[in-house]
């Protein structure tokens, strides 16, 4: 599958399906025997696996994993172990993890030496379904999600769900809050798969379905100027909530802070006239029956206007949303008043 657009110089080789049988793909990107790995204390199991089927060695890098990771001392450390290794710039890293490493490895790969190429294997189904696919890469910066970043493609992405059988299922469920975001903005059948399936899932359908959506997207607007923006739904508060909960002794995963944001500014759309009655009830069941046990964290309403704020996309006196109109169709760029959204939330808050 090929992403094509000017700016993004190479182009981006997604591949699904069990590393194996992917040899040939991988030697044609990477014909040296040696590789330069990133991972973290979980994925590091993992190394065998992939030197076995892609018949390499491998030096690596390992990381401490978790979102608080996600900061530039991280950035640092990749740095320094490349130069360390004296990495050239034709020189191919292959990170090996969730979104959070993909993220932060892909940042310090695509500003090492103006950028060196670089191979994502997703390990998590958030990554595999997500944040693989679409070229942002960052860290969060002074607890602010994603505050730094680039917009830099892989060289290609494998998808082999075999990875994801070491996954615990806390962090299965997180990915699925994803996929989720993607039925609502833009995929009616896998809205109503997720929803009569939600005890068994088959992780294959539901990673492919989901990335052909966000890849569908992401090529027509590679630099969220206009539909790219809606992926962003849930994103808004999602992010602002994610934020909040990170510098607390209770943080909680990207998905869930996700699932939360998603049916709180799906109140808001009902609130703004822009989704019926029916449909905010719809969503809100089946992501708080999902999700139930995982959302019930604590939120300060005024915290979150702050960090809403501090959020890239917004002005001083309006915030900007992509807002749900029914399922699988979402509406971008509707600006509301700071002060509607605050009482909104609040009206949202006293009531959950
Ligand atoms: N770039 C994007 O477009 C994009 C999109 C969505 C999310 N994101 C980012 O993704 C991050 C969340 O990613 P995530 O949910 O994958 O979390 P994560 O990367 O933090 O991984 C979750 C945990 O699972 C462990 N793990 C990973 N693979 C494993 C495996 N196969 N077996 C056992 N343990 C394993 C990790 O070590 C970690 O402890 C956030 O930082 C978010 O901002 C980015």
């Amino acid at each position: 599958m090929q992403l094509k657009k000017s700016k993004i110089s190479n182009p981006l080789e997604i591949y699904q399906g069990n590393i194996k049988s992917f040899f040939k793909e991988f030697k044609k990107i990477f014909n040296e025997e040696k590789i330069y790995l990133i991972v973290d204390e979980n994925t590091i199991q993992q190394i065998d696996y992939l030197e076995e089927n892609f018949s390499v060695t491998s030096t690596h890098l390992q990381l401490e994993s978790g979102e608080k990771n996600k900061t530039f001392n991280s950035v640092l450390k990749i740095w320094d172990f490349l130069n360390r290794n004296n990495v050239k710039s034709n020189d191919l890293l292959i990170i090996l993890g969730g979104g959070m490493l993909t993220d932060l490895a892909g940042f310090a790969a695509s500003t090492y030496k103006r950028g060196i190429e670089f191979i994502y294997l997703p390990t998590t189904l958030l990554a595999m379904a997500d944040a693989s696919i679409g070229g942002k890469t960052g860290f969060n910066y002074q607890f602010l999600k994603n505050n730094i970043g680039t917009f830099t493609l892989p060289k290609a992405v494998f998808l082999d769900t075999t990875f994801l059988a070491t996954l615990p299922k806390i962090e299965i469920d997180s990915g699925i809050a994803e996929v989720y975001k993607h039925s609502i903005i833009g995929d009616v059948d896998l809205w109503n798969y997720l929803k009569v399936n939600s005890k068994e899932l088959d992780l294959d359908y539901i990673v492919k379905s989901s990335k052909n959506l966000k890849l569908e997207i992401v090529s027509k607007d590679p630099y969220e100027k206009n539909i790219r923006k809606k992926l962003n739904f849930g994103h808004t508060i999602g992010h602002a909530i994610e934020s909040y909960l990170l510098d607390s002794n209770a943080p909680t995963l990207h998905g869930f802070a996700i699932a939360k944001g998603m049916i709180i500014e799906s109140f808001i759309a009902k609130k703004e006239n822009l989704l019926s009655e029916n449909f905010f009830q719809e969503i809100k069941t089946v992501l708080s029956n999902n999700f139930k046990s995982y959302l019930n964290f604590k939120i300060d309403s005024k915290a979150i206007i702050k960090l809403i704020l501090s959020d890239k996309k917004n002005t001083k006196s309006t915030i900007n949303f992509s807002l749900p109109t029914k399922i699988g169709e979402v509406t971008i760029n509707h600006e509301i008043e700071l002060k509607k959204v605050e009482s909104y939330l609040l009206e949202f808050l006293q009531n959950d």
